[in-house]
């Protein structure tokens, strides 16, 4: 089934230059991106948009990490887009995540991990609404 998800190029990923291997990255796995911005979140936005993580012993730094430089966004589309995404991206941890994944790749600690991707169906259409209010998606 054709989904959409949401994916965030984070900090360390734009701090390293990796935005553009990532994106093709992405690409070469048959996501369409749909919308894509660079954005530098307010503390707000990153407690908004991190809620569910609220009662976590790592909400604060997380919140702090995700504040400390721009962001990219994406709006992705694809054949299972959600579980696939997941896929490719590999494990929250780095260290764990299957050779050949983005985070495998790039990522460096369970925090400065690269990227980011809506985990279910519910979730990813608030992620996508979070950062693309209203946008008309072709
Ligand atoms: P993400 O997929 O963006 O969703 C929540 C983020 O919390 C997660 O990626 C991790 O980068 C971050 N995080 C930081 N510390 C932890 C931790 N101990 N366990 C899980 N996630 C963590």
């Amino acid at each position: 089934m054709i989904e959409r998800t949401l994916t965030i190029i984070k900090p360390d990923s734009v701090e390293k230059k990796n935005t553009g291997a990532i994106i093709a990255h992405l690409e070469k796995e048959g996501f369409e991106i749909l919308a894509a911005r660079m954005t530098h979140l307010t503390v707000a936005q990153a407690q908004a948009f991190y809620e569910v993580h609220k009662e976590r012993p790592f909400y604060n730094d997380l919140v702090a990490y995700m504040t400390s430089g721009p962001v990219w966004p994406m709006c992705l589309q694809r054949d299972d887009a959600i579980a696939y995404l997941r896929k490719v991206m590999g494990a929250t941890n780095p260290a764990e995540a299957e050779p050949g994944t983005i985070r495998a790749l790039y990522g460096e600690s369970i925090e400065r991990n690269a990227i980011h991707g809506s985990d279910s169906p519910d979730n990813a259409a608030k992620e996508i609404a979070f950062f693309f209010p209203g946008a008309d998606l072709v």
